[in-house]
C-alpha cells in the first residue's frame, strides 16, 4: 500500500462529509434522547382516529374508591384534554381508602431511571372546586416503595395552577414510575404532568449517556426529524414545525402513524436547532412537502407548504424581532440558528406532485433566502436532475456484499452538477441481524468509496441511528438502548474510524494487493485534544484471508512519522455474525494498541473481516 503524502496529489475533504441522522424512530427522541419520563404527560395520546387515550396511565384504587375520565376541560387551547379523577374515598371518614391512597400512576417509556441522589423535576397543571393534598412520588414498577416524594397542598385550585416539585432519590431503580395520589375525597383535574431530571446534556433536556454517543462521533451535521416521520402515513399526522414549538406544555404532541406511536413533541423544531447547536453540528432540516406516504396536496394548493417552509427558516434564523424569529427569542434563543441545509420531502421522488411542490418550495426560499442549499429527493448520481438543486439524497439499504461494492458507487458520477447527501445507509437483512460485524466491515469499505468521492459526496450518514429495545421498528440502529442502558452496534464503532475525516486532507493512496476484498485510503488530520498532526490510514479487509501489507508512505515534505504516540485500532471479533447486546455491550469494540513499529515503511497483518486505523503521529 502506497500513501503519497505530496499537497500536489492530496485533496481537503468537505467539513461536511459524516453526520449523523436523528429520526423519531424506535422511540429515539420520546422515550429516547429527550430526557422526558412521562409518557403522554397531556393525556392526549391515541391512535390516529382516537385523539384522547390515557394509556400507560393506570389506575391506583378500585372502583369504590376512584372513577378516572378524560374531558376537554384543560387550559391548553391546543390540547384540551385533561384527566378527571374523582376520589370517593377518605381517609378521614369511614370509608377509608384501600391502599391508605388512590390516584393514578405513569411508567414512562417502559420504567423510568432513577438514580440515587439526582434530583428531578415534576411539573403540573391541577385543578380542583375544594382543598387539594396529593403526594407526587417516585416508585418501585409496584408502587411498594417511595424513593422520592412530597406533597402538594392547596386550599384554592379553582383555577388551573401550574405546581412544581423537586424530588431527590434516595435509591436508584431503572424501572420506577411516577405517582400522584391522595387520601382525600373530591374532584381534581390533572393535565401536563412533566417529569424531568434536572441534569441533562448541557442543560437543554436531552438524555446526557444517549446524546454523548451521538457527540463521540463528532458529527459535522445533524438531519432531522426524519426519514418518514416527515412525511406520514397520511398528511394529518406528518410532523408540522409549528405544532411543535412553544411552551412545552401547550404543545398538542402527535401520532406518527408510520412508526405508529404518539409523541408530546417536547422533542420540537427548536430542540433539534438547540441539539445540532449543542453538537457543533450543522441542522440539516428536512420538512414536509405536502406530501406524505398516502396523500399529496396539489401543487396549485401547495402555497401554505410553502409559507410553512419560509417560516420554519425564519423561525430559525430570522431576527428576534421578525414574527417567527421572536417566537424562538421567547423560547430563550435570540441568536439566529446556523441553518444552512434544507430538506424538502423524503424519499417522494417518485410521487405525482414532487417535482411541482419542490419547484414552487425551492423558488420561493432562494428568492428569500439565497444561501440556503437545498437538497432533493431525487437521486442524480446516473442521471441529471430534471430541477434545480444544490444536492441530492441518495438511501441506501442492501446486503453486505452490494454495500461493500457501493464503495464505487460515485466513481462514475458526474463531477458537476448538484453533490451527493448520502443520508441513509446501511447494510439490512440477514446479514445485518441486529448489528453485526459483517455489517459493519461491509459499511466501512462504502465509506472509504465515499471518502474518495468526496469532491461530489459532501455529505453521509447511517440510518437509523437510535433503537429503544422496548419498540423495535427498524433493524439494524447504531445505537440501542433502554430506560438506563445503551451500547453501540458494530456499525456505530465503525463510524468512529471516519470521525476525523471531515475537513481532513486526503491523500493519493494507492492499494497494489491481490485482493477485491481489501479498500484503503489515508487522512492528514490536525488532533485538537493534543494539536498534533496524524496520518490515518484505514484498511478495510472483507475478506476471509488475513492480509500482510508493506505500507510505505513517501513525499512527507520534511516531516517523519514518530513511534512514540502512533497507534494502531482494530475492529474485528471471533465470527462475523457477532454482536453487542444490553448483556454484552462490549463484544465487538475497536481495540487500540500503541505502535512501535511505527515508519514510513512498516510490515503489517491486516485481520480477517476487519477495519483498521493505522494512526501515525508526524
Ligand atoms: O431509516 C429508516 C427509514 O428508511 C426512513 O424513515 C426512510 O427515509 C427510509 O425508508
Amino acid at each position: 500500500l502506497v500513501v503519497n503524502a505530496s499537497e500536489a496529489s492530496a485533496r481537503q475533504i468537505p467539513d461536511t462529509l459524516f453526520g449523523i441522522f436523528f429520526e423519531e424512530i424506535n422511540h429515539a427522541g420520546a422515550g429516547g434522547i429527550w430526557a422526558e419520563l412521562v409518557s403522554n404527560r397531556g393525556f392526549e395520546a391515541g391512535g390516529p382516529n382516537t385523539p384522547s387515550n390515557i394509556y400507560p396511565w393506570s389506575i391506583i384504587g378500585d372502583e369504590s374508591s376512584i372513577s378516572v375520565s378524560t374531558d376537554r376541560s384543560s387550559c391548553f387551547d391546543r390540547n384540551k384534554v385533561a384527566l378527571r379523577m374523582e376520589v370517593l374515598c377518605d381517609s378521614r371518614d369511614n370509608n377509608v381508602c384501600p391502599t391508605g391512597e388512590v390516584g393514578i400512576y405513569n411508567p414512562g417509556f417502559w420504567g423510568m431511571n432513577i438514580e440515587e441522589g439526582k434530583a428531578y423535576k415534576v411539573t403540573l397543571f391541577v385543578r380542583s372546586l375544594g382543598e387539594i393534598d396529593v403526594s407526587v412520588s417516585l416508585t418501585d414498577s409496584r408502587g411498594l416503595k417511595k424513593l422520592a416524594t412530597a406533597s402538594i397542598i392547596s386550599s384554592d385550585v379553582s383555577n388551573w395552577s401550574k405546581m412544581e416539585v423537586l424530588l431527590t432519590a434516595t435509591e436508584t431503580n431503572y424501572n420506577s414510575r411516577l405517582q400522584l395520589t391522595t387520601s382525600k375525597k373530591g374532584v381534581i383535574w390533572f393535565d401536563q404532568v412533566s417529569a424531568m431530571p434536572v441534569e441533562t446534556y448541557k442543560g437543554h433536556g436531552f438524555r446526557n449517556d444517549l446524546v454523548q454517543m451521538m457527540a463521540d462521533l463528532k458529527p459535522r451535521f445533524i438531519r432531522f426529524p426524519g426519514g418518514c416521520f416527515v412525511e406520514g402515513e397520511w398528511l394529518r399526522n406528518a410532523f408540522r414545525w409549528k405544532e411543535t414549538i412553544g411552551p412545552w406544555e401547550q404543545r398538542p404532541g402527535h401520532f406518527g402513524d408510520v412508526w405508529m406511536y404518539w409523541t408530546d413533541d417536547g422533542l420540537g423544531y427548536f430542540e433539534f436547532l438547540q441539539l445540532a447547536e449543542d453538537l457543533g453540528a450543522a441542522p440539516v432540516w428536512v420538512f414536509n412537502n405536502g406530501i406524505s406516504h398516502q396523500d399529496q396536496v396539489d401543487t396549485s394548493n401547495i402555497s401554505p407548504f410553502v409559507q410553512e417552509a419560509l417560516d420554519s427558516i425564519e423561525f430559525a434564523r430570522g431576527d428576534p424581532n421578525s414574527t417567527w424569529g421572536s417566537v424562538r427569542a421567547a423560547m430563550g434563543h435570540p441568536q439566529p440558528f446556523d441553518l444552512k441545509y434544507v430538506a424538502l420531502g423524503n424519499e417522494d421522488c417518485g410521487k405525482k406532485n414532487y417535482r411541482g411542490n419542490y419547484v414552487k418550495i425551492y423558488n420561493a426560499l432562494k428568492r428569500a433566502y439565497p444561501d440556503i442549499k437545498i437538497i432533493s429527493n431525487c437521486d442524480g448520481s446516473s442521471v441529471k436532475l430534471d430541477h434545480p438543486a444544490d444536492y441530492y439524497d441518495f438511501h441506501i439499504y442492501t446486503s453486505a456484499n452490494q454495500m461493500f461494492s457501493m464503495a464505487h458507487k460515485f466513481d462514475k458520477t458526474s463531477r458537476t452538477g448538484p453533490k451527493a447527501f448520502v443520508s441513509e445507509y446501511a447494510v439490512t437483512g440477514s446479514d445485518a441481524g441486529t448489528g453485526s460485524l459483517l455489517a459493519a466491515i461491509a459499511e466501512a469499505g462504502f465509506l472509504i468509496g465515499l471518502e474518495k468521492n468526496s469532491d461530489i459526496v459532501e455529505m453521509a450518514s447511517y440510518a437509523p441511528l437510535f433503537v429503544n429495545t422496548n419498540d423495535r421498528r427498524w433493524n439494524p440502529d447504531a445505537i440501542v438502548f433502554n430506560s438506563s442502558h445503551l451500547y453501540g452496534t458494530p456499525s456505530y464503532w465503525m463510524q468512529q474510524f471516519f470521525a476525523a475525516s471531515s475537513g481532513a486532507t486526503l491523500l493519493d493512496t494507492t492499494l497494489d494487493a491481490n485482493s477485491s476484498s481489501l479498500i484503503a485510503s489515508s487522512i492528514v488530520w490536525k488532533n485538537a485534544d493534543d494539536n498534533n498532526y496524524y496520518l490515518r490510514i484505514k484498511i478495510v479487509n472483507f475478506g476471509s484471508n488475513k492480509v500482510n501489507l508493506k505500507i510505505s508512505v513517501y513525499n512527507l515534505n520534511g516531516y517523519s512519522i514518530r513511534k512514540s504516540g502512533s497507534s494502531q485500532t482494530v475492529l474485528t471479533s471471533a465470527n462475523l455474525m457477532d454482536e453487542n447486546s444490553l448483556n454484552n455491550p462490549k463484544k465487538v469494540l475497536p481495540l487500540k494498541a500503541s505502535l512501535n513499529t511505527a515508519a514510513e515503511n512498516m510490515d503489517v497483518v491486516i485481520l480477517s473481516h476487519s477495519i483498521t486505523s493505522f494512526e501515525l503521529l508526524i
